[in-house]
């Protein structure tokens, strides 16, 4: 039996938060027992905006810091950053020239982050979703845990993987190799929290670029900070219900409990059975205490290893090198494929 491949990767745009670690980092540790993991600090997909260098650099270690930190052992798995790895960018070409304009046009993060004056957008983020279906097939990976928002970009990676096959279906055979030479890449979208929303707003997304600090849980959050952005977190007047039912048209409640139930390892169905009829004061209370338990040493490891750059850049390019060996056999094979001229 061979052991499935899970790729997946994290911007390295600073304020990593708990929606991050809920949507993806947790996925990341569990799926360590169980498969192959490659999970890559995406610093190419960083700079389709605009991205100071000195803190990019920063960022890039920090996001390493907090895999580390959350449990992922760079030791039996591979954690790298995507520059290092020259093969990500060169997939990406190709998928340039195998996904149509048509497919990009309907991407709403493109929508979203290009606002309203997309004319002044870079071109890498209106390609953004050609190199992350480079980053998951470059190594041929077959799951990819990611938060809910990245569903529709999965889709594309599945389109581009299928139109290549089909594309080069003959030449796939002529070379020896499988018809299914790119396989399909499945998300693994999984948790009570795979939209952690905003704390001020249940209705937006939590984000690293809302204005508001306040808006979010920091992993690099001290007990105090997180206490006081759960107390100050919005809710509505009514005690918390019973039953997940009751929390469908209450977005602030239902995403206090879901993330109640993501850090303690429990369904929303039981957190209710808990505190369902208490007052929200209650249950805050509950939810700083275990915050505080569950992200406090998070934040404290990531602080000692940030404070280590040469050992978190000896664990990137040790990472890099491993990555490079999957990734260039791929990538020598896609160059015979598309009928490129390479030394052997
Ligand atoms: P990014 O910071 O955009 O690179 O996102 C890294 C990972 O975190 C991706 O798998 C996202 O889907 C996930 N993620 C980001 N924000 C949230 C959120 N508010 N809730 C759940 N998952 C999220
Ligand atoms: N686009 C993802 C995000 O913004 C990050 C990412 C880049 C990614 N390449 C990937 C996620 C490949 C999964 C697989 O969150």
């Amino acid at each position: 039996m061979t052991i499935e491949r899970v790729f997946s990767g994290v911007q390295p745009t600073g304020n990593l938060h708990l929606g991050n670690y809920l949507g993806a980092i947790v996925n990341f540790v569990k799926l360590q027992d169980t498969h192959n993991c490659i999970y890559c600090v995406v610093d190419m997909h960083a700079i389709t905006v605009w991205q100071d260098p000195a803190e990019l650099t920063r960022n890039i270690r920090e996001v390493t810091a907090a895999f580390i930190a959350a449990g992922i052992d760079p030791k039996k798995h591979i954690v790298f950053n995507q520059s290092q790895v020259s093969a990500h960018a060169e997939l990406a070409w190709v998928f340039n020239c195998v996904a149509r304009l048509g497919w990009l046009n309907r991407m709403t993060q493109f929508k979203e982050k290009a606002g309203k004056d997309r004319e002044n957008a870079s071109v890498g983020l209106y390609a953004y979703p050609n190199l992350m279906a480079a980053d998951i097939l470059v190594y041929r990976a077959t799951h990819v845990p990611v938060g809910e928002d990245q569903k529709q970009h999965l889709e594309l990676a599945r389109d581009i993987a299928q139109k290549f096959n089909n594309d080069f279906s003959e030449s796939i055979g002529a070379h020896g190799f499988n018809d299914k030479f790119f396989p399909q890449p499945e998300p693994l979208i999984t948790g009570p929290a795979t939209r952690v929303m905003s704390l001020r707003d249940g209705t937006k997304k939590m984000s690293k670029s809302d204005p508001s600090d306040y808006s979010r849980i920091n992993l690099t959050d001290d007990a105090d900070g997180i206490a006081q952005k759960i107390r100050k977190a919005k809710t509505d007047p009514e005690p918390l219900p019973s039953e997940e039912k009751g929390l469908e048209t209450r977005p602030e409640a239902d995403n206090l409990v879901g993330i109640y139930a993501a850090l303690a390892g429990k369904a929303k169905t039981d957190v209710l059975r808990d505190f369902g009829g208490g007052q929200f004061s209650g249950f805050k209370s509950a939810l700083v205490d275990l915050a505080v338990d569950k992200l406090g040493p998070i934040g404290a490891e990531m602080k000692k290893l940030t404070q280590d750059p040469a050992y978190v850049d000896s664990v990137l390019t040790d990472g890099a090198s491993r990555a490079n060996v999957i990734a260039s056999e791929t990538m020598n094979a896609v160059k015979d494929i598309v009928g490129f001229i390479r030394a052997k």
